[in-house]
C-alpha cells in the first residue's frame, strides 16, 4: 500500500486531488501532528523524525511512500532516499519540471524549505522571489483562515512574477485566499501533477490515517479543508503512536 507522509494536514491537498482523480483508492496516510510544524527546526531534527515516521508507515504495511511535504523533500530527500529500503517518491523532485518553463517564479514555503536552497540550485534566476512564511502552516493546522495574516505573510511578493509556486503542501489549502490577494498571478499548486503519478501506486482498499496527537484536532481542520472542496473525509483516525519528543 502508498504511504503518504506529512507533518500534518498539508498532505491532504494531495491526498484529495488523488481522491478526485480516482474515489475508490487507498493510501496510509501519516501525519506527524505531534511535532508540526517541521518549518522551523534543523535539518537533523526533520530527517531523524521523518525516518521515525517512515518506519512507523513500513510497519502499518506501506510498500512505497511519497513525501508530501516541500520542508521534509527539500531538507532530507535525497537522504531519506538512501537510507529507505522501499521506494520513496518527494513532491519537490516531481515540482521542478513543472516549473522549468517558467521564467520569473515567486515561490513560498516554510523556513526550512526557502534556507534549504533547493528551488533556488534548481532553477536558478528564474526564482525572482523566495519568502518564508512560518505563520501559515499553524494558522492552517488550526483550521483558520485569518486574511490578515496572510496578507502580511505574503508581503514581499514581487508583483511582477509570472507564477507563484506553493512550495508547502499546507499552502494548497488556502489556495482561494491567496488568490484574492493575488488576482493577476496564477499559483502553481503541484499537488494535482504529484497525485497523478502516485494513482498506480495507490490500493483497491479503504483510506488509513495515523497521527502521533490529537486525532480530534486533526479531524477538525481536516473536515475544515476538504468538505468546502466536496472531497468526503469518512475515516476514523487512530492515533497510534506516542513518538519521542526531543
Ligand atoms: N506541509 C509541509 C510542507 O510542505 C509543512 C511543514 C511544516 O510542518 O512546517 O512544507
Amino acid at each position: 500500500m502508498l504511504g503518504i507522509l506529512d507533518s500534518g494536514v498539508g498532505g491532504l491537498s494531495v491526498w484529495k486531488e488523488l481522491k478526485k482523480l480516482s474515489p475508490n483508492s487507498g493510501v496510509l496516510y501519516f501525519a506527524d501532528n505531534a511535532r508540526v510544524p517541521y518549518g522551523n527546526l534543523t535539518r537533523d531534527k526533520i530527517f531523524i523524525y521523518s525516518k521515525e515516521s517512515i518506519s512507523h508507515l513500513i510497519d502499518l504495511g506501506a510498500t512505497s511512500i511519497a513525501i508530501a511535504c516541500h520542508t521534509i523533500s527539500t531538507t532530507t530527500g535525497p537522504l531519506l532516499k538512501h537510507s529507505t529500503q522501499i521506494p520513496i517518491l518527494d513532491i519537490a523532485s516531481h515540482s521542478i519540471p513543472l516549473l522549468t518553463p517558467l521564467n520569473r517564479i515567486g515561490i513560498i514555503g516554510t523556513k526550512a524549505t526557502i534556507s534549504s536552497g533547493y528551488y533556488q540550485r534548481a532553477l536558478g534566476e528564474k526564482i525572482i522571489n523566495a519568502i518564508a512564511c512560518p505563520h501559515l502552516v499553524p494558522m492552517i493546522e488550526n483550521g483558520e483562515v485569518d486574511m490578515a495574516l496572510i496578507k502580511a505573510s505574503l508581503e514581499g511578493i514581487d508583483p511582477t512574477i509570472e507564477a507563484l509556486f506553493l512550495a508547502c503542501t499546507h499552502f494548497p489549502l488556502i489556495k482561494e485566499a491567496i488568490q484574492i490577494l493575488f488576482p493577476h498571478i496564477p499559483l502553481i499548486d503541484p499537488a494535482i501533477s504529484f497525485a497523478k503519478s502516485l494513482l498506480p501506486l495507490a490500493s483497491a482498499a479503504p483510506d488509513e490515517f495515523y497521527v502521533t496527537k490529537d486525532a480530534s484536532h486533526f479531524y477538525k481542520s481536516a473536515t475544515i479543508f476538504c468538505e468546502e472542496k466536496k472531497v468526503a473525509f469518512p475515516f476514523l483516525i487512530k492515533s497510534l503512536y506516542s513518538p519521542l519528543i526531543s
